[in-house]
């Protein structure tokens, strides 16, 4: 065979790879909304940046038949290339492909690129949409998810993991999405569950969709298993760009300066308006957050669960923080288990990737309730205390209005290694509520409105802790922006180390 014959083989090989599972499939997979994988890593990554891995990968099953049947590569792409400019890992499963399933080499191929974006410190997306486990394949296919799953703990605090489920994801292929930073799910194509409705119904009785059981939205409202929700395949992965670029490449850097041409000096005269004057309204917290960061443009995270907290990212004077903020709006704005589970582990990431934390704190306590108590909350609560004091990260913490008791303290507190600490003359820094606090101290007391209304005149203030040292400032609201973007300039040289260990022990 001459050079240019093989050339034309290859060529030949690698056009008859490419068109996957056939014009058929194709057909099908666009038919049910949904792009193929090639398709979708065409959107994710820079236009002609893509360098593929492993076109050639086969499997080598004999069961049931499976060596008569070609599979080509192997039901997913592989590879590499840039999202504006940056390098990132991609691999995408390709369902016209025996329904995306995941037998031993295609779990390899997926292990290479995920070796890979640890050994070069990148990002590692997956694309999933996939049958599960292929089911001729047997242990092999388990063997596959296994090392998946092991490579994902590895990767985990080093370099951002994203995975966006764009089709099905089943049994306990479910794992290594659920091992990744962020989970993003398409609404109507995508579904997530350990069990089928089948399944379900047989063992519990109970009947239910999959879209009720594992749709895009059970997910991000009811269970808190996914972080975003996207319309259709563009938009997710639209998303995932705009997410890389708040986020450094992996956890020995910082993420990328952006210039935002909003002035740090901005000051804005609505926010000295924005705390209503009876201290038992609401207000939205969504208002401050958009007037102190660049152009009001923020990105959140879990945006439809555990509403009571609000965790994103921004950008202020162009570096990106990450915002836990509790929302008065929502159960006025206090500590249960969802939120402290949502907030504890996004603390976690931006610490593990170097992302100063500025937390907005108006929480009035710990939800009660035997709901509660019986849930764990001590338990789940505790993860934000534990979160916090192990982030080494810039963390700046502004009281705009109530910061009672534990709850306060589990939004940062001086204490748990806050940097700043910034009130607003609104704050009421206290042991407790007012209200509560003078039914114990003035129980006996024949005046108890009088004393109650002196106790909140003197210590539902800023200046008690301010007087202590617990408050570094009391500052106009109007001036948030320009005090925290300075207060994040001053600690960008923050060092600080934690006791050597193998690693704590979160109570999770
Ligand atoms: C082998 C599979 C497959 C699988 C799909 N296919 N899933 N082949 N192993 N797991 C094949 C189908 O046979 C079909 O082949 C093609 O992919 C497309 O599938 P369809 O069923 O035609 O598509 P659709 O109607 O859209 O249904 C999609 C589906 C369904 C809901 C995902 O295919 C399904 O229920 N699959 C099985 C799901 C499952 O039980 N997986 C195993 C879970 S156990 P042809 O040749 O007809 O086109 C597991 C353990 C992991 O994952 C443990 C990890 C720790």
């Amino acid at each position: 065979m001459s050079t240019q014959e093989r050339i034309e083989k290859m060529l030949k090989l690698s056009e008859h790879i490419m068109q996957a599972g056939g014009e058929k499939r194709i057909a099908k997979q666009h038919e049910s909304g949904k792009l193929t994988a090639r398709e979708r890593i065409g959107l994710l990554l820079d236009p002609g940046s893509f360098v593929e891995l492993d076109r050639f990968v086969s499997h080598r099953c004999t069961n049931f038949g499976q060596d008569k049947k070609e599979l080509p590569g192997e039901g997913v792409t592989t590879g590499y290339g840039t999202v504006d400019g940056r390098l990132v890992y991609v691999f995408a499963q390709d369902f016209t492909v025996e329904g995306g399933s995941l037998g031993e080499m295609h779990a390899n191929k997926i292990v290479k690129v995920q070796r890979l974006a640890l050994k070069m410190g990148a990002p590692c997306v997956g694309l999933n949409d996939s049958g599960g486990a292929r089911i001729q394949e047997a242990v092999d296919a388990l063997g596959g998810y296994g090392k998946i799953f092991f490579e994902n703990t590895c990767a985990s605090g080093v370099v951002p993991q994203v995975s966006a489920i764009m089709g099905p994801s089943a049994g306990g292929a479910v794992y290594s999405p659920a091992l990744t930073d962020f989970i993003y799910m398409v609404k109507n194509t995508s579904k997530m569950f350990i069990t089928g409705p089948a399944v379900v119904k047989s063992v519990t009785g109970e009947e239910v969709t999959q879209e009720e059981l594992g749709g895009a939205m059970t997910h991000n409202q009811t269970s808190g298993v996914a972080h975003f929700a996207a319309e259709n395949d563009e938009d997710c992965i639209k998303q995932i760009r705009y997410l890389l670029g708040f986020l450094p490449s992996n956890n020995m850097e910082t993420a990328p300066v952006v210039e935002t041409g909003d002035d740090p000096q901005r000051a804005d005269e609505t926010l000295n308006r924005v705390i209503p004057d009876n201290s038992n309204h609401p207000y939205d917290m969504k208002d401050v957050i958009k007037s102190i960061v660049d152009n009001g443009e923020f990105y959140e995270s879990q945006q439809y669960y555990a509403m009571n907290i609000i965790t994103c990212f921004a950008r202020m004077d162009g570096q990106t923080v990450g915002i836990i903020a509790n929302q008065p709006k929502v159960m006025a704005g206090c500590l249960d288990i969802n939120a402290s589970d949502k907030a504890a582990r996004f603390i976690r990431f931006c610490d593990a990737f170097n992302i100063p934390l500025l937390n907005l704190v108006d929480v009035p306590g710990f939800l009660p309730g035997t709901n509660q108590e019986y849930g764990g909350i001590i338990r789940h609560g505790a993860k934000m205390l534990y979160a916090y004091s192990e982030a080494t990260v810039p963390k700046i913490t502004l009281i705009t209005r109530k910061a009672y008791g534990g709850s306060y303290i589990a939004m940062c507190a001086q204490e748990l290694g806050a940097d700043q600490v910034i009130a607003w003359p609104s704050a009421e820094v206290a042991v407790m509520g007012p209200a509560g606090a003078a039914n114990i101290i003035f129980r006996k007391d024949p005046d108890v409105a009088a004393k109650t209304a002196e106790y909140i005149e003197n210590f539902a203030t800023p200046y008690q802790a301010a007087s202590r040292g617990m408050v570094d400032m009391v500052i106009q609201p109007k001036d948030s922006r320009p005090v925290v973007i300075n207060a994040l300039r001053m600690l960008e040289s923050k060092r600080e180390s934690r006791p050597a260990k193998k690693h704590g022990n979160i109570p999770l």
